[in-house]
């Protein structure tokens, strides 16, 4: 089986859901042959698949400054597991109203977990993904991908 890449995302409106898809869209144009890209919503987590997974890239609206629910219980769940999430490559992105804050509670989670955090965390105002925030989507999957391939060597 293909060693998988994952983005967990949750959206109620669809703006998450947009930039979600846009991570995956740039992604699968440069994922070598051997690997897979997964989108995988938040409600329909597989804890077995991200365990297994060996990148995640992680998406919440902001709520309430803070991020979603949903996404709360991905990182309430895998306490338990943290050790397959250890130095796992993983970028964090929210899209926000205009605020935002979300952006630093998701950051806190990825570093509470130890995850390799793949920085700056990605925050979009509604649906505008600018050409800006595509570049660094793109550099921070590069460095995600390179993260991965080298433990995989
Ligand atoms: C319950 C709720 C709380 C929200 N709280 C905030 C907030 O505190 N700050 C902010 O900038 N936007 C806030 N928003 C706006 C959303 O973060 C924003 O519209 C987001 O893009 C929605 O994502 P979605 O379309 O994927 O559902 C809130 C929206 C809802 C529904």
């Amino acid at each position: 089986m293909k060693k998988k890449f994952i983005i967990l995302y949750y959206s109620k409106e669809g703006n998450t859901h947009q930039l979600a898809k846009r991570f995956w869209d740039i992604f699968r144009e440069f994922i070598p042959n051997r690997y897979e890209i997964e989108m995988m919503k938040a409600q329909e987590m597989d804890l077995e698949s991200l365990r297994a997974s060996i990148g995640i890239v992680v998406g919440s609206p902001d709520y309430y400054g803070y991020v979603a629910g949903q996404i709360k219980i991905f990182f309430d769940e895998i306490l338990e597991y943290k050790k397959d999430f250890k130095n796992k490559p993983a970028i964090g992105f929210i899209t926000h109203g205009g605020g935002g804050d979300a952006a630093k509670s998701l950051q806190i989670l990825i570093d509470h977990l130890k995850f390799n955090n793949i920085n700056p965390i990605i925050s979009v105002k509604e649906n505008k993904i600018t050409s800006k925030t595509e570049a660094q989507i793109q550099k921070s999957l590069m460095k995600m991908l390179k993260i991965a391939e080298d433990a995989d060597d």
